[in-house]
């Protein structure tokens, strides 16, 4: 494995099956009633989040603190960025405390890129501006495996705002390396230019893909990134893309239905499909945990798992 987490495209098969399989052997700890290991004792994980976000950035605290790490977190609010400090110099700040592991969360696409530049530790992407968001694939991916066994061949669909969405990007990518065919369903507006290159499908028909789908991933439409009209109406938007009890009849009966979060319940999926026994919602979350533990635990170089945990 590569020294930092930055993009899916870091992860050759091999990668990316190893954090799979140690997410496995480590969702077993988070099934105990005492749900640490002394694995990470005396390194020290800085959560660095720029950015909004409820999911990830508790995850990732979860997972550093049952490895036994030490945590420090920083948001933007309330520290020195809010008076002008630099991303390089906060980046200085963080060297001279010894973090041996920096998670980042940042508006900017390619901050995570730069910041891998000016320290020691390993640099995790926790999202990027709208580029890429590499955990949140790989607890995809490993939630999917969960649920369908091998990713191989596997017919993925993933629905909605592809433009504005750091998830679809890095998802393509992972599935892809792990064997799955994915094809990205939006309308014409909300699909990037690059995405030709993408190694995907594309279509701007929810309705004639979703009988072939063994997933359907709904994306959720990020109005803070919009600074134009992308449809005409919300309601539109919902009766084209929106995932409804009626579409969800349409999928093959073993479908499963997953979402990042946030979710806007009642736009790009309806809430009973969101609270439905098909959804992975709160699965995907639990499994953030246990997934990003596999990563910290990885790329901090842990010893032997199979002693750790007998
Ligand atoms: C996503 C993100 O922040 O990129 N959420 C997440 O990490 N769980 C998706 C989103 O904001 O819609």
């Amino acid at each position: 494995m590569k020294r930092h987490l930055i993009s899916a495209a870091d992860l050759s098969r091999d990668d990316a099956l190893l954090i799979l399989d140690t997410a496995d052997e480590l969702a077993k700890i988070s099934e105990r009633s005492i749900k640490k290991l002394p694995t990470l004792r005396g390194r020290t994980v800085v959560n660095l989040f720029f950015e909004d976000s409820t999911r990830t950035r508790i995850s990732f605290e979860a997972a550093a603190k049952r490895l036994s790490a030490d945590v420090i977190n920083f948001s933007a609010k309330g520290s020195s960025v809010s008076k002008g400090e630099s991303l390089k110099d906060t980046a200085l700040t963080l060297e001279a405390m010894g973090a041996d592991a920096v998670v980042i969360r940042h508006g900017a696409s390619g901050a995570p890129h730069r910041l891998a530049t000016w320290v020691r530790g390993s640099v995790v992407n926790a999202g990027d501006g709208t580029h890429e968001h590499p955990t949140q694939a790989l607890l995809d991916a490993f939630t999917m495996r969960r649920r369908l066994g091998s990713l191989d061949g596997r017919k993925i669909t993933i629905v909605g705002d592809v433009l504005h969405s750091r998830v679809a990007r890095s998802n393509v990518l992972l599935l892809s390396t792990l064997g799955a065919e994915v094809t990205l369903v939006a309308p014409p507006t909300l699909f990037p230019v690059s995405v030709d290159s993408w190694p995907c499908q594309i279509s701007y028909d929810l309705d004639a893909v979703l009988p072939k789908s063994d997933v359907v991933m709904m994306l959720r439409v990020q109005r803070e990134r919009m600074n134009a009209a992308f449809f005409p109406t919300e309601r539109e938007y919902s009766r084209r893309y929106g995932l409804d009890r009626d579409r969800v009849a349409r999928m093959p009966d073993e479908a499963i239905v997953m979402h990042p979060g946030p979710m806007n319940r009642g736009m790009e999926i309806a809430a009973e499909v969101a609270d439905s026994p098909r959804s992975t919602i709160v699965e995907q979350v639990a499994n953030g945990v246990t997934t990003r533990m596999a990563v910290l635990y990885l790329l901090l170089g842990g010893a032997d798992l199979g002693g750790e945990i007998q």
